[in-house]
């Protein structure tokens, strides 16, 4: 294993980037590598590593799902009695990280979260397939469960409770918005020569090009 894993080599060969090419806004730009993702067929591309710290759990990652992009920030849903909305709740300064490998480029973002509106959580709640909702209500989300528990068996009879019901947003589960203050942006070259630049918020957004 130590041995493949030593053997990995790869290679990067994306074209250069022209630096006089970037966009002013670090948020316009994320949305169109996002697009360009998308575009691809890249499977989970929404997808990106949140990491939160707090003193109780130290610094935690996961993945979940960015369900929109505002002009503010970038949108995930959660339960918010979950672990990682614990940690928030502590300290809210985050980092997201996405990485696309088949058109090797990462982008980084450090900012902080703000829970969105109740109306945002609604109107996504009621986009939400019938299934996804019950899902949501019935997990008690980073709880533990019995080894035995049938999980399966116990949804569908939770789900039975809902039939011909409206099945509404509970107050534990909702939006975040993170809101950026220094996006980074990393594409593979030849060599390991690669593109890398950062952009930092003062009061506009301003970008300084890095060593790889
Ligand atoms: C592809 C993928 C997408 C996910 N999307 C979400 C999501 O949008 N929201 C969420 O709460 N958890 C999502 N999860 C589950 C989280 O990674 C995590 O297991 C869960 O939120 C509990 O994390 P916590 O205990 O640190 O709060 C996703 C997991 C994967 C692998």
């Amino acid at each position: 294993m130590k041995k493949e894993l030593e053997s990995i080599r790869v290679e990067y060969k994306s074209k250069p980037l022209n630096y006089n090419n970037l966009l002013p806004n670090p948020i316009h730009q994320l949305k169109l590598w996002l697009n360009e993702a998308i575009e691809l067929n890249i499977k989970d591309a929404n997808a990106v590593i949140l990491s939160t710290f707090d003193k109780l759990n130290g610094v935690q990652s996961r993945v979940v799902l960015i369900k929109e992009i505002t002009n503010l920030g970038l949108v995930f849903y959660t339960n918010y009695n979950s672990v990682k909305a614990s940690q928030i709740l502590n300290n809210n300064n985050i980092s997201l990280c996405f990485f696309w490998s088949k058109m090797e480029r990462q982008i980084r973002i450090n900012g902080y979260v703000e829970k969105t509106s109740d109306e945002t959580s609604d109107n996504y709640w009621n986009s939400r397939p019938l299934n996804s909702r019950i899902s949501a209500l019935f997990s008690k989300q980073s709880s533990e469960v019995d080894k035995n528990y049938d999980l399966e068996k116990e949804f569908e009879e939770f789900k039975n409770n809902f039939k011909d019901k409206v099945v509404k947003r509970p107050n534990n589960w909702g939006g975040y918005i993170v809101i950026p203050n220094k996006i980074e942006f990393w594409s593979g070259r030849n060599s390991r020569q690669h593109d890398r630049f950062v952009y930092k918020k003062n009061k506009d957004w301003l970008v300084k090009r890095l060593f790889p």
